[in-house]
């Protein structure tokens, strides 16, 4: 979590890293901070807060047109949010300031060692005691500022992605990564640094994404230099052309990005399948599967591992690859699989999800499946992250940047990938007839005009989000395909607007949640023609019998369901496997226009941040 950003160069650094910080408050956002540096020395102003409120107290108390500096916006881990736990952080000396995404485990150990030697914390931070450490080991090896964070990473366990300047080099900065991202924008003689790309995608679009263990000392005029932290090796770095557009990262007119990022579904879904499926060749063609083919058709099982919505699309797979491919299929809370000594095979293969590509517990799951030689397929949204870079193969969603916290196209591409490959194996493998895998085909291709249909009904899901606005608890229930929909449509509206909600399969209320039903429990019922919808109507009635309020969504022209609930909800009819790709729209409105009507930050939920890189 937390979000860096540095720059280097010849433009004023404090705009450049004011906007960076912005764009990668997705990050976190509970405190921010800034060090601009000049012949003066160090220029320091950080509070807690978000970056708005960095950008009116700076304002004041800079005064400076710096060419350098660094800056960061927070997700507290060590020591709460306030002003004095904001990075940047300076070392005792006042030498050295640092800015660090990421957690150092062994802070308490190295903390005490180093006030063993006389040095005092101001902060409850793991990040002082790092920019401390450097500064001891620059007094006691006397080397430079790229060799001393060398040493002392070398003695720091955990995980980082960090920048430090030393005001006696003052042309250098000094990066280093470890299980956090970092991105290093190279420019016509001039570097920015960054979480991802968004910061300096209006600057450049070359840029060198750091591996993990990898140090980099950036200096003004000169050409980047990059090393193993481990033995000191000399790295070539690999510089990438990057494909984002500044567009892609700014609300396009919309109140916010989360409902710019559900009004983008049709296109992102497009993105997804265009020049994979070829309706008209009756051919689905994804690399990261052709090239491994065998590993899936021979897999014992597929074994999901995810965290959030990317755990619910897996649950949606779960359906789709049992239903159409025929391979047993088990998804895991990355959290939980990793820690619980599971029985992985060689045969297994494991399919990683994954927004940011970037999440810790979903990282350490791949990690814990490669050593037990399965074989990993990443899904994951961002190019060139962590998870998919680790995976021995993958298929991207082509969502596009994802800003909003909440994850709404990013759940429906990742969808649209693991139909996609559902779809192939099960063609592969003969489980689905060809007419069959061609009209699944000819009806995906069709999703995306759909979903603009359910769009439209906007302006009436703007009604029905009045009348339960106010609502204390909400109940979410689905069958089949839509039971994963019904535990993301209560994820939805929990973390955007903090009204408990609970997702079930809906035959499981009468096994406790029933008794939760009076007039004040709304209940959202997720009741598409296909699958079970006999047995749902059968669980509409005993929901309307004890007076709770039903929201009903439902395939157009329904009539049985229609007549009991209190609130219907009509989207276009489709192929039983594809219903969550419309049922989780109007839901996503849903939440977005209650959050928005209880004047909830809706972009940035509290407590959260959209990369969890922490376990
Ligand atoms: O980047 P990832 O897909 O790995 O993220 C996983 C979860 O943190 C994420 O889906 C989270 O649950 C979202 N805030 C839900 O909207």
């Amino acid at each position: 979590m937390c979000g860096i950003v540095g720059y280097i160069g010849h433009r004023e650094a404090y705009p450049i890293i004011i906007k960076g910080l912005q764009r990668l408050e997705y990050r976190g956002y509970d405190s921010a901070g800034v060090a601009l540096f000049d012949k003066q020395g160090i220029h320091l102003c950080k509070t807690k807060g978000k970056v708005a409120e960095l950008a009116t107290k700076c304002s004041a108390d800079l005064n400076t047109q710096a060419v350098m500096g660094i800056g960061h916006t927070r997700w507290a881990t060590h020591g709460e949010p306030n002003d004095i736990n904001s990075h940047p952080h300076l070392s005792n000396s006042g030498d050295l300031v640092i800015i660090h995404n990421g957690i150092i485990e062994n802070y308490e150990t190295l903390k005490i060692e180093l006030e063993n030697r006389g040095y005092n914390f101001t902060s409850d931070t793991d990040t002082e005691v790092l920019v401390n450490l450097i500064e001891e080991v620059q007094k006691q090896e006397k080397v430079k500022l790229g060799k001393a964070v060398q040493v002392a990473l070398s003695q720091a366990v955990g995980a980082y992605a960090i920048a430090i300047y030393d005001r006696k080099k003052p042309n250098e900065i000094v990066v280093a990564r470890l299980g956090s991202p970092l991105a290093v924008g190279i420019g016509d003689n001039e570097f920015f640094i960054a979480s991802d790309a968004s910061p300096f995608i209006e600057y450049t679009k070359s840029a060198i994404y750091l591996e993990d263990g990898e140090t980099a000392v950036i200096r003004i005029g000169k050409e980047i230099k990059v090393r193993k932290i481990k033995n000191d090796s000399i790295v070539k770095p690999y510089v990438q052309e990057l494909q984002m557009n500044l567009d892609q990262i700014e609300k396009g007119g919309f109140d916010h990005f989360m409902l710019k990022e559900i009004y983008e579904q049709p296109e992102a879904i497009r993105d997804t399948y265009r020049g994979r499926m070829l309706p008209e060749k009756g051919i689905i063609r994804m690399a990261g599967v052709d090239d491994h083919l065998s590993k899936f058709l021979n897999a014992r099982r597929i074994i999901v591992v995810a965290c959030g919505t990317s755990w619910h699309a897996g649950l949606v797979a779960e359906y789709i690859f049992e239903d159409l491919a025929r391979i047993p299929v088990e998804v895991e809370y990355a959290s939980e699989f990793r820690y619980r000594n599971p029985v992985i095979n060689k045969n297994d293969v494991i399919i990683a999800i994954s927004q940011s590509g970037e999440t810790a517990d979903t990282m350490a799951a791949i990690n814990l499946a490669k050593e037990n030689g399965a074989f990993v397929f990443g899904v994951c949204n961002v190019v060139g992250s962590s998870i998919s870079r680790a995976s021995d193969a993958g298929a991207y969603t082509h969502a596009g940047p994802e800003i909003g916290v909440a994850s709404t196209k990013a759940f429906t591409t990742q969808i649209t990938v693991l139909s996609l490959i559902a779809l192939k194996l099960g063609k592969e493998k003969g489980s689905i007839s060809i007419s069959d895998f061609n009209m699944y085909l000819q009806e995906l291709e069709l999703i995306p005009d759909k979903i603009e249909k359910s769009l439209q009904i906007n302006e009436h899901i703007l009604k029905v989000a009045d009348f339960y606005k106010n609502a204390k608890n909400c109940l979410y229930l689905g069958r089949g395909y839509n039971f994963p929909v019904a535990l993301e449509g209560a994820l939805k509206l929990k973390e955007i607007s903090y009204i408990h909600a609970e997702g079930y399969p809906a035959a499981e209320m009468k096994h406790g949640p029933i008794a939760l039903i009076d007039e004040e429990m709304p209940v959202v019922v997720i009741a598409t023609r296909k699958g079970h919808y006999d047995k749902v109507v059968s669980n509409v009635q005993e929901i309307k019998s004890r007076k709770g309020k039903i929201i009903a969504i439902v395939t157009d022209g329904d009539q049985q369901v229609s007549k009991i609930a209190d609130h219907v909800i009509s989207i276009p009819d489709t192929f039983e496997a594809f219903t969550p790709l419309l049922t989780t729209i109007p839901l996503q409105l849903l939440s977005y226009h209650i959050a928005v009507m209880l004047g909830k930050n809706v972009d940035q939920p509290r407590n959260l941040a959209k990369s969890v890189t922490v376990e």
